[in-house]
């Protein structure tokens, strides 16, 4: 896969320096910018032929690659629409657009002349953030298991002209940060992607010892089943007892901020493959049970972000890793377990086996005293009928929390909707044989789901984000890494 280096840079004169594709934003019906007007001179006015031949007009969605002019080998003019309607979701679209021209082109470095581009409602930071993010994104290929994957995208250095001097330190910091969010996101995608003999709890646990070999602020611990045992997560460990894949919890403890400083808790359910167990799911798309580990994905992806920006907070990461499988050793319906908590749970399905590792894993992110514990995962169906697959569902037992995660969610346009967690739903949970049943009947699956962790998350202040909708797209089928980019927003905003 490719990396893109960007580099932020005021540059006075457009024709100057060689590049390999030079970039000119082109708005609709407007006349040129200036910096736009002196390519077109020593282009010979093949821009302004080009729109007055009708076949650019700088509609947002469109581009159109030029013979190249000067010391640049091609020129790329990409649509921004109206100026007046030139908002966040129309920057969006002008980077979606390059991104797809990119990857068309041969090009291994280019200069994008970004000092025309003013958004409504935004500023200069958040285009380049959105920039680098969204060009990092486009580089994914997916190549692990396919003997001729997609070409990689061939760019490899973008300059971006802020077209003044004061937006350069800001510029290149949006930038960092936008490519370390991509990097994140591209990461949890491809975890997401490999398929579940791949994709094992081993190979997760490999992939954080391997984070924290290369990075001297974390360190990775791995509580094996023997440990999980002693330390009594008898809920976890039912969900594992039908697969010979050992179940893994994995600890990645990243030291940014100072000493005894409370950390940030991120916990992802690591379903490696959720074939449902006993209570076996129907065949028709199982495959895509392959991505119940979304949510571990999203907090590998989110540690080798801030690790790459060296945030200075601590963050400990928790990946709950296991294989819900059917054998004759597996959790039948009806037992009852004893989880970490010493609460015991009725299992009627076992296909509701999100929350009995994520209730272990709750329990177990108490020992570090969090400031805040958000858990990750790919929980229910009933998030997908509810929600659908534009917003991941929002569950908190703090309100401030809720909100400063729906705030980062916007500002990322990774967006989350907050859903009740109200008590009325708790008395769905009752059962006659233990403290609590694993799932909640009819009506609310993904609330009742959240409340079934509330009663794991007493001891702190704890947000819960339901991805089964937004981690994954069908068409085509693909991880979105989401939610990365709410995630490493909410930490940048508190590293502050
Ligand atoms: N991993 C699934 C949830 C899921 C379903 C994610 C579809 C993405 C798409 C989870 O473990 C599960 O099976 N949940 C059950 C819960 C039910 C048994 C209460 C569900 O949603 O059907
Ligand atoms: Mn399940
Ligand atoms: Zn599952």
């Amino acid at each position: 896969m490719t990396t893109i280096k960007f580099t932020a840079k005021k540059i006075d004169d457009p024709n100057s320096g060689r590049t390999q594709c030079l970039i000119l934003p082109i708005y609709r019906r407007k006349k040129l910018s200036a910096d736009a007007q002196s390519v077109n001179k020593s282009a010979s006015g093949s821009i302004a032929a080009t729109i007055a031949l009708g076949d650019f007009t700088g509609k947002s969605g469109e581009s159109c690659l030029l013979p190249g002019a000067g010391a640049a080998k091609r020129i790329l003019l990409v649509g921004c629409g109206d100026p007046a309607s030139f908002d966040k979701a129309a920057a969006r679209k002008f980077v979606q657009t390059l991104g797809k021209a990119l990857n068309a082109i041969h090009a291994s470095d280019a200069v994008l002349h970004a000092g025309d581009l003013k958004i409504k409602e935004g500023n200069t930071a958040w285009l380049l953030n959105c920039l680098a993010r969204q060009l990092t994104y486009a580089t994914y290929r997916y190549t692990e298991t396919v003997s001729k994957p997609k070409p990689a995208m061939k760019l490899s250095r973008l300059v971006v002209n802020t077209g003044d001097a004061r937006s350069v330190k800001a510029g290149q910091k949006a930038l960092d940060q936008g490519a370390a969010t991509g990097h994140g996101i591209n990461e949890a995608r491809r975890l997401a992607d490999l398929p579940g003999n791949i994709c094992t709890p081993a190979y997760l646990a490999k992939q954080a010892r391997k984070l924290a070999a290369e990075n001297t602020k974390l360190s990775t611990t791995i509580v094996e089943e023997k440990k999980m045992r002693e330390l009594g997560m008898g809920s976890l460990l039912s969900v594992t007892a039908g697969t010979d894949q050992p179940a893994k919890l994995i600890v990645m403890n990243y030291k940014g901020g100072k000493t005894g400083e409370r950390p940030y808790v991120l916990v992802g359910k690591g379903i490696t493959f959720d074939s449902g167990g006993i209570s076996l799911k129907p065949g028709a798309k199982m495959d895509e049970m392959k991505y119940d580990m979304g949510g571990a994905a999203s907090v590998f992806g989110t540690m080798r972000t801030i690790t790459e920006l060296g945030l200075p907070l601590n963050v400990v990461g928790i990946v709950a890793a296991a294989e819900n499988m059917p054998s004759g050793g597996a959790t039948k319906p009806g037992d009852v377990v004893t989880s970490m908590s010493g609460k015991t749970i009725e299992v009627l399905n076992t296909d509701a086996e999100g929350r009995l590792v994520l209730c272990d894993a709750l329990t177990y992110a108490g020992r570090f005293k969090p400031q805040v514990v958000i858990d990750i995962a790919t929980l229910t169906g009933a998030c997908v009928v509810a929600l659908g697959a534009h917003a991941t569902g929002l569950y908190a037992n703090q309100e401030k929390l809720a909100e400063q995660l729906l705030a980062a969610g916007v500002e990322s346009h990774d967006r989350a909707w907050q859903m009740p967690l109200w008590d009325d739903y708790q008395k769905q949970l009752d059962s006659n044989f233990a403290d609590i049943a694993n799932i909640g009947g009819a009506g609310g699956g993904s609330v009742t789901a959240a409340c079934f962790l509330a009663r794991f998350a007493e001891d702190y202040h704890w947000a819960h984000l339901d991805i089964a909708g937004s981690a994954w797209d069908s068409t085509p089928k693909g991880a979105t890494g989401r939610p990365v980019g709410l995630l490493t927003q909410y930490l940048l905003e508190r590293a502050h």
